[in-house]
């Protein structure tokens, strides 16, 4: 049997490699490596891709989550609303700053959060809410996004998987991952949908205010240099990492339909197998399959042939 990589990053190298050798020595020898030329066009090209108004880079995808909600002014002891099934990054940050994780069941079919168990746990001291958009689809932001407004949440959305992935609402708007809620968080890790050559991670928002509030943190608490207003941290992304995303993000349409192709693939092959249970797609969401999950229901055969 032939062994699949889950993820083949030197193949991916080797298809853009002229391009990524190239920028990098270029970025090398510029000798500006920290939030130099490469990270704002890339943060103005990702911006443009994903149609929000403010993309701002950081280190990694734990430090998006946790600068935003550092920039909603959240407070040790408040309620924050996550899915129980998800990466350990989404309530790591939420024991961080002193709030208080409060998990709730997700959709056994699309992994996402269940909005009836949301609505069940908001008490008084809940402040916010983190839906996952787990394996590149997209949670019921619709729903989410109201019982949100209805009870004052702020919405802070961890499209860590989903980059690229596309909600549809009931009037036809349709928005990416990310940019829906008050903030949007992702992570370029490596082996996501769009990942650099090492750590990576960006905050989205449409929100002016918020957006100066969170380029402040992700920097030291300065706007001004040597002028700290506020408590930040140190997360900056490298420029050697924004040539490398700015390259891939000029490719991942294309990355994005061969996962889908490769899904596809997938769902054909594994049709007549009775044990498994195949990724369910949410009509209001395209999927970017950061992975293809089944599901096995009692004994698998191994029928299914894939190559
Ligand atoms: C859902 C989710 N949230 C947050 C993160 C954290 O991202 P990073 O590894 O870049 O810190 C990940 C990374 O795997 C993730 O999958």
């Amino acid at each position: 049997m032939k062994s699949i990589q889950m993820v083949n990053l030197v193949s991916q190298y080797e298809k853009i490699q002229t391009e990524v050798d190239q920028k990098i020595l270029e970025v090398v020898r510029s000798s500006q490596y920290i939030n130099g030329p490469e990270v704002k066009s890339f943060s103005e090209e990702l911006s443009r891709f994903l149609g929000v108004k403010h993309v701002i880079p950081c280190a990694n995808g734990t430090d998006a989550l946790q600068i935003a909600m550092m920039a909603l002014g959240l407070k040790p002891g408040d309620e924050v609303i996550t899915a129980s099934f998800t990466y350990i990054a989404t309530v790591e940050v939420i024991g961080l700053l002193g709030l208080v994780p409060v998990l709730v069941e997700v959709d056994p079919e699309t992994f996402n959060l269940d909005v009836n168990a949301f609505e069940a746990a908001i008490t008084e001291k809940t402040k916010a809410v983190v839906p996952v958009h787990l394996y590149g689809q997209c949670a019921n932001m619709e729903e989410i996004l109201r019982v949100a407004k209805k009870h004052d949440l702020k919405v802070i959305e961890d499209a860590a998987q989903a980059i690229d992935a596309t909600y549809t609402f009931s009037n036809g708007d349709a928005v990416k991952a990310g940019c829906m809620g008050d903030v949007g968080t992702t992570s370029f890790f490596p082996s996501k949908n769009l990942g650099c050559y090492g750590d990576g991670g960006a905050v989205f928002t449409n929100n002016d205010e918020l957006a100066i509030s969170i380029r402040q943190i992700a920097n030291h608490g300065q706007t001004v240099r040597y002028h700290h207003e506020n408590i930040g941290v140190n997360s900056r992304l490298d420029s050697l990492q924004a040539a490398v995303l700015r390259i891939k993000l000029g490719h991942l349409k294309e990355y994005t339909e061969a996962r889908q192709f490769a899904a596809a693939y997938y769902d054909e092959a594994f049709k007549n197998e009775t044990g498994l249970l195949t990724p369910k797609r949410d009509a209001k969401s395209s999927h970017v399959f950061h992975q293809y999950t089944i599901k096995t229901r009692g004994q698998i055969g191994m029928r299914c042939k894939i190559f």
